[in-house]
């Protein structure tokens, strides 16, 4: 036999049809072989390992070492032949190592089992995608802060249930979506901590009779220490349902950022303009410009959703250690992966190049009667109390609805009918202009505190 397991699923047992479909339908290569730079990565730590422990000879390190390399260049070139017959990653790159060096190959899975080696590439895949994620992620909140310091006097309307409240800044708005996002990054940070927590050494699930060196190996992977017991190491995916919970909070505000880029840009609201580059025309109505990015990143935050959901039930129940279950938490991990990066790039594309179209914005702040609560501070000041102020207001806006006239547009004497507090200086606050610049404090609408925000929060980023 030249390579190893290859007779393991044809055994004789089975009928030689139901043998074929078993063995493409247990093999995970087709999609496993992603992790395959990791498999070689912790294959070459823990080859380091046997050699320095007498398990391998220096000579059988250095076979491993350069068959390895070999590989590791083969797969990147594309030119590695993939065989479901060798069921995964694992098998198909030790296979193939034992063919370039013969019985030096055969000797590496010494101490090791798959079940541990599994658990360690997905570890060393994670721990790097979601590196590549936190570039994407900056990028974005990059792009946020740019065009929030464009837009910090920009006056729109802000909602509470889809209605018009009060007046605030677009900068303000967009600086609401890079708080998320800085959550969002804390968290991705947070959850790395305990992905990178070194399985090797677990073996199947209770350790080797080996004298191995698990400090060593962990080291050698960048690591922070290798993990405490075995059994838990080589079964739990914990670690992953938590990156794919991080994940589904990362797609929710996005999705959320969708909705209102898609509201935005519909002619009812005409807040924005995406440009072309990032929306796709209707194959049927010439005059459509469809806002496609953000609809397709609302739409895959539900597939991430569902991955979260899919590895929680993929783990419910397990007993311990290492069932064959666990071969179902790539997929939705990879798609995961994949799904956030893309997102997240359309998204840091795309966001310097939204227009704001400031009259409109404007305009229905305006039509909104958004400065009604600044109406009523400014009866307060004044010495009437909150509720009676609440109550003044709210026939002055019947007014100017039924008048179809802003707050701004009634008259002294009309106002003074309502209250004889009112006097002129009254027409500040109602302008939109008076009432964001009045809420100057921290955390605050107006464009002064926006611009301190951004300043801290590149500072933050380090932008
Ligand atoms: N392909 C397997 C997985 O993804 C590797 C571990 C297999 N271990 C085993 N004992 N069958 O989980």
């Amino acid at each position: 036999m030249a390579t190893i397991n290859t007779e393991k699923l044809s055994s004789a047992r089975f009928a030689e049809a139901t043998n074929a479909f078993v063995e493409v339908f247990t093999a995970s290569v087709n999609f496993d072989q992603r992790m395959a730079q990791q498999d070689i990565q912790g294959s070459l730590a823990h080859a380091a390992m046997l050699g320095k422990i007498g398990i391998l000879t220096e000579q059988e390190l250095t076979d491993i070492q350069h068959g390895l390399a070999q590989i590791s260049g083969e797969i990147e070139r594309g030119e590695f032949v993939w065989s479901v017959k060798q069921e995964d990653v694992h098998m198909n790159i030790e296979a193939r190592l034992t063919d370039l060096i013969g019985i030096a190959g055969k000797k590496l899975h010494t101490g090791r089992s798959r079940n541990d080696q599994v658990a360690t590439d997905i570890r060393l895949y994670l721990r790097s995608e979601i590196d590549v994620i936190l570039v994407q992620l900056k990028r974005l909140q990059i792009a946020l802060l740019d065009v929030a310091e464009r837009e910090a006097d920009t006056i729109m309307p802000g909602f509470t249930h889809l209605q018009v409240a009060q007046p605030v800044t677009f900068g303000h708005h967009l600086m609401a979506w890079f708080e998320m996002l800085c959550r969002d990054q804390e968290r991705l940070q947070d959850c790395v901590k305990r992905i990178n927590v070194m399985p090797l050494g677990a073996a199947a699930l209770a350790g080797t009779s080996y004298p191995i060196d698990r400090h060593m190996t962990a080291e050698l992977l960048g690591f922070s220490r290798p993990s405490n017991n075995s059994l838990d190491s080589v079964s739990d995916r914990d670690f992953a349902i938590e990156f794919a919970a991080v994940g589904s909070l990362i797609m929710m505000h996005l999705s959320r950022f969708s909705e209102e880029l898609v509201l935005w840009a519909s002619a009812q609201f005409d807040f924005i303009d995406i440009p072309d580059a990032f929306c796709t025309g209707s194959s049927i109505m010439p005059q459509k410009k469809n806002p496609d990015v953000p609809e397709l990143v609302r739409g895959k935050s539900g597939r991430v959703t569902g991955h979260l959901m899919s590895l929680l039930m993929l783990m419910k129940s397990q007993p311990l250690a290492y069932n064959k279950d666990n071969q179902e938490d790539k997929e939705p991990l990879f798609d995961t992966v994949d799904t956030l990066i893309n997102c997240l790039r359309a998204f840091a594309d795309m966001m310097p190049h939204i227009k704001a179209k400031h009259e409109n914005m404007y305009a229905s702040a305006k039509r909104g009667f958004a400065t009604a609560t600044d109406l009523a501070d400014y009866l307060v000041r004044k010495g009437m109390a909150f509720r009676d102020a609440h109550e003044v207001v709210g026939q002055a806006v019947r007014l100017g609805l039924n008048s179809g006239r802003d707050l701004s547009e009634l008259t002294l004497e009309e106002m003074q009918g309502f209250s004889l507090s009112i006097s002129a200086d009254v027409f500040d606050v109602l302008k939109l202009e008076g009432s964001v610049a009045a809420r100057n404090h921290i955390g605050g609408t107006a464009p002064e505190q926006v611009r301190k925000a951004i300043a801290v929060a590149r500072v933050l980023v380090g932008s």
